[in-house]
């Protein structure tokens, strides 16, 4: 089994005694909301102020700042080792940084939280790799996600209800698996995964989602349908798309919206594509590799 989907079993065990011994529902409100409620009236979703990490003096962040708005779909880019995949594992709390501040909305300071807390309060991750339950249908896969949603933990232990069956209805159509519902995980194509994988985040509907290279390995027709599905979500979550394939960020930023390039740890240039693609400085980074 997939180390991510390995985590997500044992969660899901773990929420499963939570739930027996608290033997309602609100008891696990209550841990939720110790944690506290991100508070977004700011418009800001996350923050991230002077972050630094180091691995053996080696700084793979340096004084990295950057701030993502509620709704947002920022792309980030930049040649590998820039520090990308780092950031997301200090947002998600699985690495710590040696100094800087990270805070979702303007209230919640993620640098004190536990990895699974900060999962509960909706930040989703999707990693390189596809990781969903191979020996599931899609459909179970979705059912398992919906249960990880604090608001529906008890989905595990009953019936499904007609309204949790229409959410997994409507993000079986949004991330085009609903011909496909019944089949075995495992038997999805490539592109077909990474999609399940997305449609279990969406199942918890988290505020912020972060996504780590996602149309890695897929083809140029699955690449678009991506594109066109994170557009769809545009708006309704912040999402930030870490990507190589400049053709698939130009589709998500349509010319407008902003892109972070990342090099050495910070941020090395932001705005639209064709301008940053024009900066000297991001050639020198990108050809000097
Ligand atoms: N756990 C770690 N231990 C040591 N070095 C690491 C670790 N994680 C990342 N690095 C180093 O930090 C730098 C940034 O890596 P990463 O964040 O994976 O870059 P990107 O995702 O932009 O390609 C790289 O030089 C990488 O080798
Ligand atoms: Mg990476």
């Amino acid at each position: 089994m997939e180390e991510g989907a390995r985590r997500r079993e044992a969660y899901a065990q773990r929420q499963a005694t939570a739930l027996a011994s608290a033997g309602d529902r609100s008891a696990a409100y209550g841990r939720v909301l110790r944690v506290g409620v991100p508070d977004f009236a700011h418009g800001v979703a996350l923050y991230l102020d002077d972050v630094t990490v180091s691995f053996d003096g080696f700084k793979a962040l340096n004084s990295l700042s950057l701030a993502i708005n509620v709704g947002e779909l920022r792309c980030i880019i930049g040649p590998n080792g820039a520090g990308k995949t780092t950031m997301m594992d200090c947002i998600t709390g699985k690495t710590r940084p040696d100094s800087g501040t990270i805070s979702f909305g303007s209230n919640i300071d993620l640098l004190r939280l536990a990895e699974a807390d900060i999962a509960q309060i909706g930040i989703g991750r999707k990693f390189q790799k596809p990781t969903v339950y191979e020996r599931l249908t899609v459909f179970e896969n979705l059912e398992l996600a919906l249960a990880a949603d604090r608001r529906v933990r008890a989905a595990l232990f009953s019936k499904l209800s007609g309204e949790q069956l229409d959410r997994i209805g409507a993000t079986l159509e949004r991330i085009h698996l609903k011909d496909e519902a019944q089949r075995t995980a495992g038997l999805l194509s490539h592109g077909q995964k990474q999609w399940l994988e997305i449609g279990m985040l969406l199942m918890q509907d988290p505020k912020l989602l972060l996504l780590d290279e996602p149309v890695a390995g897929m083809t140029d027709e699955e690449t678009e349908r991506t594109a066109e599905l994170f557009l769809s979500l545009e708006g309704q979550h912040s999402i930030v798309v870490v990507e190589h394939d400049m053709k698939f960020v130009d589709q998500l930023t349509q010319g407008r919206k902003k892109v972070t390039v990342l090099h050495e740890g910070s941020v090395l240039a932001e705005g639209v594509l064709s301008d940053v693609q024009a900066n000297e400085k991001v050639v020198e980074v990108y050809l000097g590799r």
